[in-house]
């Protein structure tokens, strides 16, 4: 199974290497594109960024010349088959090599360079390729992610392309999917401060609320940066640059102000029931920052709902000390 697995790389590692030639040997629609949104060809050797033609048989005749069974293309979803008849997958798509922390390509995005859907094509699930258990970008940006001591999340390829090229290296996309405990986890072996820079539509905000929850259970400090500019941190950086992307993070709210935030977003603090529901759901949340912080926030809540601070801590921490009681 080793060995299986050991050409399972090998045939990933052939494929992005012809999709490569492809896109740098001669004239092709993906490297103008690319280049068309911004990116800078030193940018796109990095990434490894290259383009499937529109022919159905491409990567196919590729591999049979080479005497790879197509079988092993279907088990990696480098071919589909219909009828008994293969053909290759990705066809006139820009195409963004995942590569595991390892260095090894596990498997591939694909964008299409027209308006049809979907926008993004995925490698499937294969005995290589675990979206779950893994972050694009990672291969190329754990030592920076590291060495800054925190990490920016975003949602996708072009993201962390385009933030790298503005010289924020210390990115990572989840694959297209939901962030994962797994994939938390993996993030915190480099730093265990996060900030989340979804997109700006309500798909990313949703996303954001959830990855949020999920980062803070592994014991993550997460903040959630808002591009103010642009649908999304790629967007943003483009027209504002690397400085106003920096200011960004910096303003970024902690895991418990945004959490406040999306409550007060849900509940009108105005009637009394509103403000009752809002101080209990508050003092969840507070209940598991350190009191340091949470302190910062009691007096703010005080302020907005006119509660005493008190009756806050008391709801907080069972009695109205700012700490909480420790049981000996
Ligand atoms: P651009 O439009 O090229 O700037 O890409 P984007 O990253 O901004 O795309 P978007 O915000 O729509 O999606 C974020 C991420 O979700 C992408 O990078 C993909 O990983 C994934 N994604 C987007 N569209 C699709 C799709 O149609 N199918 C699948 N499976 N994944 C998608
Ligand atoms: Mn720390
Ligand atoms: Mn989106
Ligand atoms: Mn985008
Ligand atoms: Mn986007």
């Amino acid at each position: 199974a080793e060995g299986k697995k050991a050409s399972f790389y090998e045939i990933n590692r052939e494929a992005a290497a012809f999709f490569y030639r492809n896109f740098t040997k001669k004239a092709n629609p993906a490297y103008d594109y690319m280049i068309k949104r911004g990116l800078e060809p030193a940018t796109l050797k990095k990434f490894g960024i290259g383009y499937a033609d529109e022919e159905w048989d491409s990567l196919l005749n590729y591999f049979l010349d080479k005497g790879v069974k197509p079988e092993l293309l279907l088990e990696l979803g480098l071919v589909s088959e219909s009828k008994g008849k293969f053909y290759d997958k990705f066809r006139d798509r820009v195409m963004f090599p995942i590569i595991n922390t390892r260095g090894k390509v596990i498997g591939f995005g694909g964008r299409t360079l027209h308006d049809g859907t979907p926008k993004y094509l995925n490698s499937p699930e294969s005995p290589v390729f675990s979206k779950k258990n893994n972050l694009y970008g990672l291969n190329l940006t754990r030592q920076d992610i590291n060495k800054e001591n925190y990490a920016i999340l975003v949602e996708g390829y072009m993201d962390v392309i385009s933030l790298y090229q503005h010289g924020i290296r210390n990115v990572s996309a989840s694959l297209g999917t939901a962030l994962t405990e797994n994939q938390a986890a993996m993030l915190k072996r480099y730093t265990d401060h996060i900030v989340l820079s979804y997109d700006a539509d309500s798909a990313g905000q949703a996303a954001a609320a959830r990855g949020l929850d999920i980062l803070h259970k592994t014991g993550c400090k997460v903040k959630v940066l808002h591009v103010t500019d642009g649908k999304d941190p790629d967007e943003f950086i483009k027209k504002n640059g690397k400085e106003k992307f920096l200011k960004l993070v910096n303003e970024a709210m902690p895991f418990a102000e945004y959490k406040i935030h999306l409550l007060k977003q849900r509940l009108d603090i105005g009637t009394t029931e509103g403000s009752v529901t809002f101080l209990q759901e508050a003092a969840h949340i507070l209940k598991d920052v350190s009191p340091v912080e949470a302190d910062i926030y009691i007096k703010k809540i005080a302020k907005e709902t006119k509660i005493s601070e008190g009756a806050i801590r008391l709801e907080i921490y069972g009695n109205n000390n700012s700490e909480p009681i420790r049981t000996p």
